[in-house]
């Protein structure tokens, strides 16, 4: 079946999250559009600061920034609308994340076991001891040594590569329809990165879960994902499949970011090397957010922002040039 035709399982529009302070206030999310069907994986990559990660907490309503506009649909449900309870319940189960920093996700005060547990005996009805027998399974899937000892242990006593990795266990041992993972395995070595991006294709494949993977890393994104987002300055600037977005790249920042892989015998593959900087949020007026660093820059793109356009099926890019 093509991705096409299968059920949209979330559906962001014009999403916008803002951060108000003394100082100011940051659009860290500027009106963001992100489709995923059930059993795609979708990237989105961009340097950081675009709003990669707000956008995936708005999505778990687990960010402490403001949704002043748009809309978030997941499995039938308007996100924004539901009670905190109806929230929880989602969280965890249908819709599951891993985020850059372990030690949000994890509880001081209960064992690894006891984390893992705590969600299948929800929703599977394990019993205690079920419970804990498939979360010393999930520690053996994401590769910690001795299980069956982690598994009595507190996130205290883990290093940080061994709390990413039962972080990833619990975002799994639901079998979610949705994992949002944000950078999941940056933090990992090598062989360990393997293991885990093994284990998300397993889960995809035998469970049809669909993927929402934030990463730098675009070796990742060409060995995982099904279509790619590029962010900039908070919104989508470019969205096509895979091979599209590595071999035919239409938005000037795509250009850059693509041309920024070094070459296949480095090992380091971090992104990016465009000259200029992220905007500061809220900092940029009228334009294409780009405009400052864009090498085809133009008279009307430092006037007018562009609108995303779509330039072949399934392919759109925010750029004047692309735009009749
Ligand atoms: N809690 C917060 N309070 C104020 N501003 C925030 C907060 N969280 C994020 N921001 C701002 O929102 C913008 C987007 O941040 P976000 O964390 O989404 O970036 P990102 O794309 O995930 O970057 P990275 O690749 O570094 O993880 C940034 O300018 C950031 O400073
Ligand atoms: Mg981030």
């Amino acid at each position: 079946m093509t991705n096409q035709l299968k059920n949209k399982l979330l559906e962001i529009k014009g999403l916008k999250t803002y951060f108000y302070s003394d100082e100011g206030v940051v659009p860290a999310v500027d009106g963001v559009d992100i489709t995923i069907r059930e059993g795609e994986t979708v990237g989105i990559v961009g340097e950081s600061g675009c709003g990669k990660s707000v956008t995936s907490l708005t999505t778990m309503r687990l960010t402490p920034g403001k949704v002043v506009e748009g809309s978030i649909h997941f499995d039938g449900k308007d996100i924004l609308a539901l009670t905190d309870d109806e929230m929880r319940s989602i969280r965890g189960n249908d819709m599951a994340m891993i985020f850059q920093e372990p030690m949000t996700s994890l509880n001081p005060v209960f064992t690894i076991g006891e984390q893992i547990g705590e969600a299948t005996r929800i929703h599977f009805g394990y019993n205690k001891p079920k419970a804990k027998s498939h979360a010393v399974e999930m520690l053996k899937l994401v590769g910690i040594p001795r299980p069956e000892h982690i598994v009595d242990e507190y996130p205290h006593q883990l290093s940080g590569g061994m709390r990413q990795r039962v972080m990833i266990a619990m975002a799994m041992a639901c079998e979610p329809k949705l994992l949002i993972a944000d950078e999941p395995t940056t933090a990992l070595d090598v062989t360990i990165q393997a293991q885990i991006l093994d284990l998300m294709r397993k889960l995809r494949a035998e469970k049809n879960t669909a993927i929402m993977l934030i990463t730098h890393d675009l070796g990742v994104v060409a060995e995982m994902c099904d279509r790619v987002i590029v962010m900039y300055g908070g919104k989508v600037v470019e969205e096509s499949d895979v091979v599209t977005i590595f071999t035919n790249p239409k938005h000037p920042y795509t250009q850059g970011l693509m041309k920024s892989i070094p070459s296949l015998e480095v090992e380091e593959r971090r992104l990016y090397s465009i000259k200029g900087n992220v905007p500061i949020p809220g900092s940029l007026r009228d334009g294409c957010t780009f405009a400052p660093r864009c090498e085809f820059a133009m008279e009307n793109c430092r006037k007018d922002a562009p609108q995303l356009m779509e330039i072949e099926p399934g392919h759109v890019s925010r750029c004047w040039l692309h735009t009749p």
